[in-house]
């Protein structure tokens, strides 16, 4: 009986460090070469509906300290949550349309009705510290893509449900959807606001 223990135990242990690895390969930047085309890149939806996030240049992929830049493709009446973060945000819109939620950056104790904002092919526009936003693609016709360009990673993001929640009930979501394969270990970090 102990024995067929031991042979479980050590099949246990063989699994976890074969993943321990292949999790550690997906994560580091050995295998990238130095010019990478985009549309090889890894894409995934990371399980919400509409998107397709490309990481093009990541701080967890490339040791990146300073900058990350993301590639995202919205399809009709998808978005991102309405969240916030302490990093600077800029957007360049590729292809598509749609609206941009921006919150009025006051004192108040929530978000409050935010102001909209077309956007569309070739504008650009950025997300100041800790205000609160949402980019939603409500062009029903054609995608909706974007260059998002954040500091400081990697992000941490904190999400409303609806914009008259309270900011200190927003939730901490780190690491963040693209992250989570890269830094599940790290412990969460405390509210900046
Ligand atoms: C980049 O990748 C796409 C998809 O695999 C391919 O169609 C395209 O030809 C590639 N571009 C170059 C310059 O290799
Ligand atoms: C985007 O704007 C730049 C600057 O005006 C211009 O050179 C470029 O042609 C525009 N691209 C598209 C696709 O409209
Ligand atoms: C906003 O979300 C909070 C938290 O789920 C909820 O308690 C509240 O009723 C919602 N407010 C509105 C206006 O939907």
């Amino acid at each position: 009986m102990a024995g067929t223990g031991s042979i479980f135990l050590f099949f246990f242990l063989s699994l976890l460090s074969f993943s321990a690895i292949s999790e550690a390969s997906k994560c580091s930047a050995q295998e990238f070469p130095v010019v990478r085309n985009i549309s090889e890149l890894p894409q995934n939806n990371y399980g919400r509906g509409g998107l397709a996030h490309t990481t093009v240049a990541g701080s967890l992929l490339l040791g990146l300290k300073e900058v990350e830049v993301w590639l995202q493709t919205f399809s009709p009446g998808s978005g991102t949550p309405i969240h916030r973060h302490s990093c600077e945000e800029v957007f360049v819109v590729l292809r598509g349309s749609g609206t941009m939620y921006l919150a009025p950056s006051s004192h108040e104790k929530y978000p409050g009705k935010p102001e909209e904002f077309f956007i569309f092919a070739n504008s650009t526009f950025h997300i100041p510290v800790n205000d609160v936003h949402q980019v939603r693609n409500t062009n029903e016709h054609e995608d909706l893509q974007v260059l998002v360009v954040i500091s400081r990673p990697p992000i941490k993001v904190f999400i409303y449900e609806n914009w008259s929640m309270p900011h200190t009930a927003a939730k901490l979501k780190f690491p963040y959807d693209w992250d989570e394969e890269c830094l599940e270990l790290e412990p969460p970090p405390k509210d900046e606001l």
